[in-house]
């Protein structure tokens, strides 16, 4: 990515990830689709960006020192791979506070990077989510140990100033600014970063956030979610109103069959909130003509128990399969 001391070794290669035209996906449309495969990076995600930059600006800054600090941070995935990779790479302790929900091979990942792993065990009551306990423990803990220190992701600036190289890296790779960007939201690091980039740079791009629904970032009624990755039980504090333009929300039903629809399309393996993303495309009224860029953050890789598992979806959904049937024909047609 650069700017950070651009290391040598495994975190020079974070950013710089492909932008791929998205040919099959949604026959027929009359715009052109791009996708930005975020799980390119080196520890599999979009979270690699924050990640190293908000570990690297701490260790420049002298707020962590490798070999003494613990970093210690919430998350239930990839930025806690992110800062696994980076704190390996740095010398740095790393403890991930995490919830029962969170996937076990996400933590075995954590744990195969030195990374130490503290699971909550219960739900906040006011609002019946994790999130609120796993916040006070990274502050129980961050107040307790020795030269301990937390990004932060929810409200560090750095956690979306590390975006606007994404948003770059889209204008360079086209060779323009799209006439679209959608982008889903957790964090909103990646939201506020795009958005800050194209205000700053004064491109004529339409910013669509794409949220989960029951997700509280846009004052929707939180609810329970199945698919991790986007949408958030607390509005972030990154979080500013104005910086889409659009908000698309996508439940958990329509993400999955998103994702189903860019494997046997486009033999994208992606995690749930790409299929959110691509889902919200196929919705939005596009002007024919118009260049659209999506963020795909992650690979399905890490959902091969859920969104890819045949059985778990039926579980969930019932029987859907005829939701994707049609693709194989679809394809055929392209
Ligand atoms: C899979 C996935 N999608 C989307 C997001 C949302 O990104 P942000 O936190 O920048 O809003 C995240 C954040 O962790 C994620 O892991």
């Amino acid at each position: 990515m650069g700017g950070y001391g651009a290391e040598a070794g495994v975190l020079s290669a974070v950013g710089s990830t492909p932008l791929v035209e998205l040919t099959r996906l949604l026959p027929g449309s009359p715009f052109t689709l791009y996708a930005k495969l975020e799980a390119a990076n080196p520890g599999g995600s979009i979270k690699d960006r924050s990640a190293y930059v908000m570990l690297s600006e701490a260790i420049h800054t002298g707020t962590v020192i490798p070999g003494r600090s613990t970093v210690v941070e919430s998350s239930s995935g990839n930025l806690g791979i992110g800062l696994a990779q980076a704190c390996r790479y740095f010398d740095v302790r790393f403890i991930c506070v995490v919830d029962p929900r969170t996937n076990p091979q996400n933590i075995a990942i954590m744990r195969a990077y030195g990374a130490e792993v503290h699971t909550v065990t219960e739900r906040d009551p006011a609002t019946g989510e994790y999130l609120p306990t796993r916040i006070r423990r990274v502050r129980e803990l961050t107040a307790t140990l020795p030269d301990a220190y937390c990004p932060n992701q929810y409200a560090n600036p750095l956690n979306a100033w590390a975006h606007q190289t994404t948003m770059r890296e889209i204008v360079d790779s086209l060779g323009k600014p799209p006439d679209y960007l959608v982008c889903t939201v957790s964090s909103c690091g990646t939201l506020r970063g795009c958005s800050e980039y194209v205000r700053e740079h004064d491109l004529p791009v339409r910013i669509v956030a794409v949220d989960a629904e029951s997700s509280a970032i846009f004052h929707e009624p939180v609810g329970r979610r199945l698919i991790p990755g986007h949408g958030a039980a607390v509005p972030p504090a990154l979080l500013r109103l104005d910086l889409a333009d659009e908000v698309v929300h996508v439940n958990d039903l329509d993400a999955l069959v998103g994702c189903r629809r860019l494997v046997n399309r486009e033999a994208i393996l992606a995690g749930g909130s790409s299929g959110a993303v691509v889902t919200a495309v196929s919705r939005l009224d596009i002007p024919a003509g118009s260049t659209v860029a999506v963020i795909l953050p992650d690979s399905g890789a890490r959902y091969l128990d859920t969104i890819y598992d045949d059985a778990w979806v039926e579980v969930h959904f019932g029987d859907v399969a005829d939701l994707w049937k049609d693709d194989a024909m679809e394809v055929a047609r392209c």
